[in-house]
């Protein structure tokens, strides 16, 4: 060890406190002058003088003599050790009893060493030296481990609060979303007289299909890929592109002139460009994803002949293809100002002739199997 790395190891030497016990009042002196330049030396004449002096000061380390009148040394390390206070407190004898039984059983009281009597002062001091680095470097590891536990609680603190507040976040942005979504869909509601709860029927309508095929296992795989939450809230928008058609058109009760039925399909397109437009002002979005579909699929035909891209089979996603199927069940059923509303039956019965040409014959089996709940599902 370098004499600089001494001075410092003695500096925090210094700090540390020894307390010597011995009822020889010349053995006290001369342990205490072998340590006093390096420690701050307690010196007590007594062990009951020693619990005394404990319940105001702490040492690091006690010599205690064995063969003391009132309490002996035994008798001292048992009280000591059994008090939670000072059961940490190394102790060492110091004593002239130096039989192997004698150093046996003073080690198996506790102590952590057994000087024997009479004794050099350089050997006290090196053996005094060697307990207090040892019990130093303990404190030291205790002291990191407590800090280390106490990081690592904060910190557990500190990740569960985060996730807590991810998820409140997450939970109104959700909220807002939803209620912004249900407001642009009753606005385009609004402005077409003629489909009152469209909306709301084929989203309930939806939500039956999109179940029977979990229960049949139909395109399981890529319904997996869909957030059915969203997907289902989302397909609210399907008609969001109404909102660019001419009130004339939207409004009129009597059936459409071809012209102005070309005008009204423009309705897909117009949607996907709204929504569009939407998800440029906004991060990453599957619901803004799932809406463009609907809004722009909606209306394909599975043999090819549905607008606006005339896209066929499965070349049409899966939500626009259900949609389609929903979409025209709910316009069959439903009162127009040029049209009763077809039964139930009947309006099944139109789905079930479009398989294969305008519906993808695999969602109409599974129509035809879950559309006795129809009815039910779209009572207001
Ligand atoms: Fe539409």
């Amino acid at each position: 060890m370098s004499s600089e790395m001494e001075k410092a190891d003695d500096a925090d030497k210094k700090y540390s406190t020894v307390m010597i016990v011995d009822d020889n009042v010349v053995n006290l002196k001369v342990a205490k002058n072998a340590l006093s330049e390096f420690y701050d030396v307690f010196t007590v004449p007594s062990a009951v003088k020693m619990f005394n002096l404990l319940e105001r000061n702490k040492p690091e380390l006690i010599l205690l003599d064995i063969d003391m009148p009132e309490m002996d040394g035994h008798e001292a390390i048992r009280i000591l050790k059994d008090n939670p206070d000072t059961s940490d407190i190394p102790v060492i004898f110091l004593t002239g009893m130096s039989s192997p039984e004698d150093e046996l059983e003073g080690l198996s009281l506790g102590a952590i060493d057994y000087i024997s009597k009479p004794f050099m002062p350089q050997l006290l001091r090196k053996r005094v030296d060697l307990h207090i680095t040892v019990e130093m470097q303990k404190r030291l590891l205790g002291d990191q481990k407590k800090t280390l536990e106490a990081q690592r609680t904060e910190l557990e603190y500190f990740n569960e609060n985060l996730q807590k507040m991810v998820d409140e976040k997450t939970g109104r942005v959700l909220e807002l979303q939803s209620a912004i979504l249900k407001t642009v869909a009753d606005l385009v509601e609004s402005r077409d007289n003629t489909t009152g709860g469209h909306i709301a029927r084929t989203q309930r309508t939806l939500k039956v299909l999109i179940e029977g095929m979990d229960t049949l296992d139909i395109y399981k795989d890529q319904m997996h890929e869909f957030d059915i939450g969203l997907l289902l809230e989302s397909c609210q928008l399907h008609d969001v592109g109404k909102i660019a058609i001419s009130d004339s058109i939207l409004n009129k009760t009597a059936r459409l002139t071809p012209e102005e039925f070309e005008e009204m399909k423009k309705h897909a397109v117009l949607g996907v460009q709204i929504i569009e437009r939407i998800a440029s002002g906004t991060s990453d979005s599957d619901f803004l994803k799932y809406a463009k579909i609907f809004a722009g699929t909606h209306h394909e035909k599975w043999d090819g002949t549905g607008y606006p891209n005339g896209t066929a089979g499965e070349d049409i996603p899966l939500p626009g293809r259900l949609m389609a199927i929903v979409d025209v069940y709910d316009a069959l059923v439903s009162e127009r100002p040029y049209k009763k509303p077809y039964p139930h039956e009947e309006a099944v019965r139109i789905i079930l002739d479009g398989k294969g040409t305008h519906f993808d014959p695999v969602l109409v089996d599974v129509f035809k199997q879950v559309a006795d709940q129809f009815p039910a599902t779209n009572r207001e």
